[in-house]
């Protein structure tokens, strides 16, 4: 297949191009700069030059494209009225490009990240949040979803809280950047709260499963680890840099604190069933081991 590939540049984005190219697909990557061009191409993809905001071009990658992945994301949490701006971004990308689409049986994979539910572990039937910081997203991806009955091949791999390669990476690696800001290895309230996660090599194999396999109007679980108590994740961390483990104020963590400080394990136990999918790579306390001090 020739694929359209949104943020192919990326943590994720670069192994799925990979994952891609090594498994007898083509890959056209959207390219806002010259750099993200340069290194498209180097990865062995070509480029379309453009950006999330720039729709027109958005269309003309997924009309000349026999499937897409979108994973772009401008990933600015830096504020509230930053975070709406890129929620509001994308969700015009994702209509747009499902738009090119309808009445097609060109498949079109989007991202999406793992609901949490109060009490128990959640799985591939549990609905994505529709509110909250990140709410938009959620409501983006569940109407790309619903347009299956239009004709269109959606489907969404929904991604664990830290998707890592080599220590970086998600909510994971957020905290290790903030650790290195504060001299402190921190994590909100008592910690006990677990997060899922999954290596991005592993990740990239269910993208390329969901493009291959999937059918519309369905969601997978990209879980590797269920979950991960976040001081487990925090102590790493610290040991690694040689810095205190605290509990620190939800604010550390702006727009995403009340995130962060939610218990949200996952499973994945369906996806692996039906797609054959099987993580192989480190899981995430063992891949936080390659952070140097
Ligand atoms: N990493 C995680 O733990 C995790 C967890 C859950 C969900 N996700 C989601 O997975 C997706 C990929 O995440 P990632 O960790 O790979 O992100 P990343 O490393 O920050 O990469 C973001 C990618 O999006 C591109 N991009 C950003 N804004 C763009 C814009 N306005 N126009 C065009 N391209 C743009 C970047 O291009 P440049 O090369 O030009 O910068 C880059 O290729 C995102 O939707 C993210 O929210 C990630």
């Amino acid at each position: 297949m020739h694929v359209f590939v949104s943020g192919g540049t990326g943590l994720i984005g670069s192994a799925v191009v990979a994952e891609l190219l090594g498994n007898g697909h083509t890959v056209l990557a959207l390219a806002r700069s010259e750099a993200s061009a340069l290194a498209a191409e180097a990865a062995g993809a070509e480029t379309l030059r453009g950006s999330l905001a720039d729709l027109d071009t958005l269309r003309a990658g997924a009309a000349q494209a026999d499937g897409v992945i979108h994973l772009a994301f401008a990933n600015d949490f830096s504020s509230a009225d930053a975070l709406a701006q890129a929620v509001a971004e994308e969700s015009a990308a994702i209509a747009a490009l499902g738009e090119e689409l309808v009445g097609s049986d060109r498949p079109f994979v989007t991202v999406s990240g793992t609901p949490y539910v109060p009490g128990r572990v959640s799985t591939e039937a549990d609905p994505v949040p529709t509110a909250g910081p990140v709410g938009g997203r959620g409501r983006a991806v569940t109407a790309a979803l619903g347009l299956a009955s239009r004709g269109r091949d959606s489907t969404a791999v929904r991604l664990p809280r830290t998707v890592h390669n080599e220590g970086n990476g998600g909510f994971a690696g957020m905290l290790t950047q903030i650790a290195r800001r504060t001299s402190v290895s921190g994590y909100p309230g008592d910690g006990a709260q677990r997060w899922p996660a999954v290596h991005a090599l592993d990740a990239a194999v269910l993208f390329r499963l969901a493009l291959e396999l999937a059918p519309a109007g369905t969601a997978w679980h990209a879980v590797a680890d269920e979950g991960d108590a976040v001081r487990d994740i925090a102590a790493v961390i610290g040991r690694r840099l040689g810095l205190p483990v605290e509990s620190v104020p939800e604010e550390t963590y702006g727009p995403l604190g009340p995130i962060f400080a939610i218990d949200q394990p996952a499973s994945s136990a369906r996806t692996r069933e039906a797609l054959g999918w099987e993580p192989a790579h480190p899981s995430l306390l063992k891949d936080l081991e390659n952070i140097e001090p």
